[in-house]
């Protein structure tokens, strides 16, 4: 695992860019499985900007995402699909049919892991990119009794709904079901990037980087993933 701490938020997302740039660089048609939230928007502005100076081209890029908000079209506000497409990907020459995220719409809960695993399956992600839950959580793979291998359906902890809370307008709004890839899909990844900022993860940082590999702390199972880059804030690595 390789270990880089930036100074700031605007540092972690500089280099996290560089990254991602050199993938898109080394493998113009490369697979990017994309994370959500709040830590990755630095990343994507970036990405954005590289693109427009013309220094990148997504032309042959293809996306997944990690998750999914159970019960929410991907025109709604707060649906993942909305927050890829106003946060990269209209910014982007990426083909829209090049992207792909769980369908907060399917009626068929089962059926719908089973398509995206087997979209997964054909893919291949070459680099993975993660934010990390308060709570070590990873996607949305919550701390529980077992890694999960493949895409499920997850009812989110308190924990995630109080820090999604800030997205919605009260915590009744925020989807308590979310599908995620799993933990097997995650791992399953070649390259992975987890960036964190800020002094809420510096717990979960320490307990998934030098704790126990613990389904209790979802993202200490990167300790058995070989290729794993982490890029953090002197605020999360503290
Ligand atoms: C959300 C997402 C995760 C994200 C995490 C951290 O619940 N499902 O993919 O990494 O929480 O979010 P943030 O970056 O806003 O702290």
């Amino acid at each position: 695992m390789e270990i880089f701490t930036a100074t700031d938020y605007a540092g972690m997302s500089r280099q996290a860019a560089r990254l991602v740039s050199a993938q898109l660089l080394l493998k113009p048609d490369c697979v990017l499985g994309l994370a959500t939230g709040s830590t990755p928007l630095g990343l994507y502005s970036r990405l954005i900007e590289e693109y427009k100076n013309g220094d990148l081209d997504f032309t042959e890029v293809r996306t997944v995402n990690l998750d999914e908000y159970k019960g929410l079209a991907p025109g709604n506000p707060q649906s993942y699909g909305y927050y890829m497409r106003e946060n990269l990907f209209r910014h982007i020459n990426i083909k829209p049919e090049n992207t792909f995220i769980p369908n907060g719409l399917a009626t068929d809960a089962a059926g719908e892991c089973a398509r995206y695993d087997a979209l997964l399956d054909s893919l291949g992600i070459d680099l993975q990119i993660l934010g990390l839950g308060e709570n070590g959580h990873i996607g949305f793979n919550e701390p529980g009794e077992v890694f999960m291998p493949s895409t499920h359906l997850v009812g989110l902890t308190k924990s995630t709904l109080a820090a999604n809370a800030r997205y919605f307008a009260s915590l009744d709004d925020v989807p308590v079901y979310a599908y995620t890839m799993g933990i097997g899909s995650i791992l399953r990844a070649k390259r992975i990037l987890l960036i964190a900022s800020g002094p809420k993860k510096a717990a979960a940082l320490r307990a998934a980087l030098y704790g126990p590999v613990t389904p209790a702390l979802p993202a200490s199972a990167l300790q058995l993933h070989g290729y794993v880059t982490v890029i953090a804030d002197a605020e999360a690595m503290a």
